[in-house]
């Protein structure tokens, strides 16, 4: 029995040598001291088979169509056998893909890896910067909530304000001219098709490269690189201290890989996907939502922007950084790989994440976003039990009001405080300012039916500053135009 199993892989090697490959590829030389500053890289790949995985299970059952989206991922959050659970490993996962890949990044340009030989190492991981934030942007929309097509539209929106190119961009990330059944079905096929196709073959590349160049020893300041002699150190290095990938340096990948499987696993069992927002609503056109946490420092930038700047930033500011970004080691390859050695480089690392840190800590708080999870207006706040002002009061936060207008502490602002409104403007300016919008508010003509906007009105007219001390409903005097 057991010569026939020998015998079958026998067989097998002797056909295909990938037994062989395989073997080469575990046990190749890698040099000492490539400790766990070195594990980052293999986590991103968990991280990837991960997001494979569990993007497989839920494709399985949602469904990419406008009308549909929505309830199916619905049907998977609440219904389906451990829905709930795929879910949140797919949105936990992409959380720590995107970390783990800054932090490799990180740590391969402070200890200088990406230079010679390693410029085209670098050159194929940072074309997958890109593509797995393409995937989080894409990913977003799937959704089909507010927030989900609120991120993109308004992306859309700001991209279309671009000089010259920007129609042409906006069309093609919509696949129109508004979000809408075919921009899912673009989203969609980026998505599970194009993007991670592409992402499979730079991963191969990538790894190809890595085998190909060997790891990078870490760096010891007063040994630059030069290109004329580091292959020979290098190998020589090798043969006199290089330890076997595996097991010597690779268990320390698989330990950290798992374990951030287990906290991935813990987050989505115990914390659970985002909640799924409201269906799109298209009477807040005009809002500007929340993102995904990795994209909200990048709203915050530009919600900081003097607009007039913003039409030319929102492109060409990633687009130049981008280009800087996979050029790096094509502008210099050669020298110190010590970060002791390269305090600019520390120094540029620490400003960027001071500066990312800083801004996302302002998009949390955004106060020019509106605020989706603003719950209806308690009694105190709302002060009457019945009639049109408490109708009224219900529909502020059932229309969306609230979202943008914040009431004794309650709700957004991205609008006015509504909190004293009857004291600076006539029931009349209200209307005609709820009916017609103007700026940053939505028109509501269309939307509200007029008993609606009555109760609402009768609601706003008891915002006074003094009304919570009366006992007696407020009389206002009457407009005289
Ligand atoms: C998307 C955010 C948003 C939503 C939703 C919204 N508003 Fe506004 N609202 C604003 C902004 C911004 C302004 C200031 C507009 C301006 O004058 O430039 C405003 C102004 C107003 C004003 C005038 C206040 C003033 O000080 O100028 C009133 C009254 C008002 N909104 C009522 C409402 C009501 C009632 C609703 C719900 C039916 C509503 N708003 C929904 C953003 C919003």
């Amino acid at each position: 029995m057991k010569s026939l199993l020998k015998n079958l892989i026998d067989a097998f090697e002797d056909r295909t040598g990938l037994i062989g490959q395989m073997k080469q590829a575990a046990l190749h030389k890698v040099p000492p001291g490539a400790k766990w500053l070195y594990v980052f890289g293999s986590a991103t790949l968990f991280a990837f088979f991960l997001q494979v995985f569990t993007g497989i299970i839920l494709a399985t059952t949602y469904v990419p169509s406008s009308g549909q989206a929505y309830d199916s991922l619905n049907f998977i959050t609440n219904e389906a056998a451990f829905g709930h659970v795929v879910r949140g490993l797919h949105y936990f996962g992409a959380s720590a893909m995107i970390i783990l890949i800054g932090l490799h990044t990180i740590r391969v340009f402070l200890t200088g890896s990406y230079k010679y030989p390693r410029e085209v190492n670098w050159l194929t991981g940072a074309l997958l910067m890109p593509l797995v934030l393409g995937m989080a942007f894409t990913g977003q929309l799937l959704r089909w909530d507010q927030n989900g097509v609120w991120g993109v539209m308004v992306a859309a929106e700001q991209a279309g304000r671009t000089p010259f190119i920007g129609k042409y961009v906006a069309h093609f990330i919509l696949a129109g001219d508004t979000v809408g059944g075919a921009t899912l079905t673009r989203f969609y096929a980026l998505h599970v098709f194009i993007i991670p196709g592409l992402i499979f073959l730079l991963i191969g590349l990538h790894l190809y490269l890595v085998l190909r160049n060997g790891i990078s020893e870490p760096p010891r300041s007063g040994h630059p690189v030069n290109p004329l002699t580091y292959r020979a150190e290098y190998h020589e290095m090798l043969e006199r201290e290089g330890r076997p990938f595996w097991p010597d340096a690779a268990w320390r990948d698989v330990v950290f890989g798992f374990a951030m499987i287990v906290v991935v696993f813990a987050l989505a069992w115990f914390v659970g996907p985002p909640a799924l927002g409201n269906p799109p609503n298209p009477s807040l056109l005009h809002a500007v939502p929340r993102p995904d946490w990795y994209f909200l420092w990048y709203f915050a930038l530009f919600a900081l922007m003097p607009p007039s700047l913003e039409s030319l930033a929102i492109l060409s500011i990633p687009v130049v950084l981008g280009i800087l970004f996979l050029c790096l080691p094509f502008i210099n390859n050669k020298g110190e790989r010590s970060p002791l050695r390269r305090p600019w480089a520390v120094a540029f690392v620490l400003a960027t994440l001071i500066m990312i840190g800083t801004l996302w800590h302002l998009g949390v708080k955004s106060p020019w976003s509106p605020d989706f999870s603003a719950k209806p207006l308690p009694a105190e706040v709302v002060r009457v039990t019945s009639g049109p002002a408490y109708e009224g009061a219900i529909l502020f936060h059932q229309k969306g009001c609230e979202y943008c207008h914040n009431i004794d502490g309650y709700g957004g602002h991205r609008g006015p405080n509504l909190s004293y409104v009857a004291d600076f403007m006539t029931e009349r300016e209200m209307k005609l300012r709820i009916m017609n919008g103007r700026g940053n508010m939505p028109a509501f003509a269309a939307i509200l039916k007029p008993q609606e906007l009555a109760d609402l009105l009768a609601f706003l007219e008891t915002r006074h500053r003094n009304a919570g001390l009366m006992a007696k409903p407020v009389v206002t005097q009457q407009d005289p135009r």
